[in-house]
């Protein structure tokens, strides 16, 4: 609904002013506002994005051009760390995240012995609803109750979920540290001039998340950039940089038909795949990616088909 008068506005504004179109993905936003804010960040590069909606990893050859080298097949991390801050009983008001990386200071990380997701998948997927489900049980176990709040926890109470926070966030980092390692193989593979890699999503605000993927990048002489928090949650400055991208290419829209008019039928795209799925990955995204994005071609695939002139 809210894309519906989104877009219906939009395109009311550019009939109007008779102004040219430019339809952003929401994904490719979030990839490419590292180009505004830091410096260097040249194609082709590799993303990873972490929110509480999605876990992906993509390989940025342009504007318009995406590999999708891994997607989650269930849970992205941004829900795993919401849910159990929930079942810990933080305070939720800045959000679960946040919440829980603040409590995990606190705790020792190799308290509970988490098993890391998917190491026998040799591939850049991520998953974790087995985590979440781990952690739900150990919570379970130990009696926490997340109706009592953390605020009126005693000393020992207050220790164990610490400890319980810590060592879930080691394991959820280090699934995300197995598959970046892969995908920057992967990528480099690919095209070897691959310099960065960019981290962005609501999760990317997290030091520990930081700096693991910053020690990962060093390892094989990459540089690691985040855009500043605030510019990693959703915001529109990142939709607008996109636009702006797509616009200095010549990939526009020209304007709607003076006569459009406000309840056209609209081509929505809620689900719209950006990049185009790198073999390897296939397998366990694949039904994950029919289910979610329907019969479109992709964001990339159709880029490439209006440069060859086919449309
Ligand atoms: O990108 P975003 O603002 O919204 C979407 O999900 O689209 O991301 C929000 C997610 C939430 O799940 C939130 O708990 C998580 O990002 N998050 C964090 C941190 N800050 C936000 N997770 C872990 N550590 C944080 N510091
Ligand atoms: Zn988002």
């Amino acid at each position: 609904m809210c894309l519906r008068v989104g877009v219906s506005k939009a395109r009311d504004i550019a009939r109007v002013h008779r102004l040219p179109m430019v339809g952003v993905h929401h994904m490719e936003a979030h990839a490419l506002v590292a180009r505004l804010t830091e410096k260097g960040v040249e194609f082709p590069f590799v993303v990873l994005l972490v929110s509480g909606g999605h876990n992906l990893l993509l390989l940025a050859q342009d504007v318009g051009q995406y590999t999708q080298l891994g997607t989650t097949v269930d849970d992205a991390i941004g829900e795993a760390y919401d849910k159990t801050a929930r079942l810990l009983g933080l305070d939720l008001k800045r959000g679960g995240g946040p919440a829980l990386e603040q409590l995990a200071l606190e705790g020792n990380p190799k308290a509970f012995n988490f098993s890391v997701p998917m190491r026998q998948r040799q591939n850049c997927n991520f998953s974790y609803a087995g985590l979440k489900n781990q952690v739900r049980l150990a919570i379970a176990a130990k009696n926490i109750n997340a109706e009592v709040p953390l605020s009126e926890t005693d000393t020992e109470e207050r220790r164990l979920r610490a400890d319980m926070a810590a060592s879930f966030q080691r394991v959820a980092v280090l699934h995300l540290e197995d598959r970046c390692r892969r995908a920057l193989e992967w990528a480099r593979k690919i095209d070897p001039s691959v310099a960065c890699l960019v981290v962005s999503g609501g999760v990317a605000s997290n030091q520990v998340v930081r700096s693991r993927l910053n020690y990962i990048t060093q390892e094989v002489g990459l540089r690691l950039v985040c855009p500043p928090p605030r510019l990693c949650t959703d915001n529109g400055v990142m939709v607008a940089w996109a636009g702006v991208e797509h616009y200095n290419r010549g990939m526009t829209q020209p304007p709607p038909p003076i006569d459009e008019p406000l309840d056209a039928w609209l081509d929505l795209r809620p689900r719209w795949q950006l990049g185009e799925i790198l073999e390897e990955g296939v397998a366990d995204a694949h039904k994950r990616s029919l289910k979610k994005t329907g019969t479109h071609p992709s964001l990339t695939a159709q880029v490439r088909s209006y440069a060859e002139g086919n449309c």
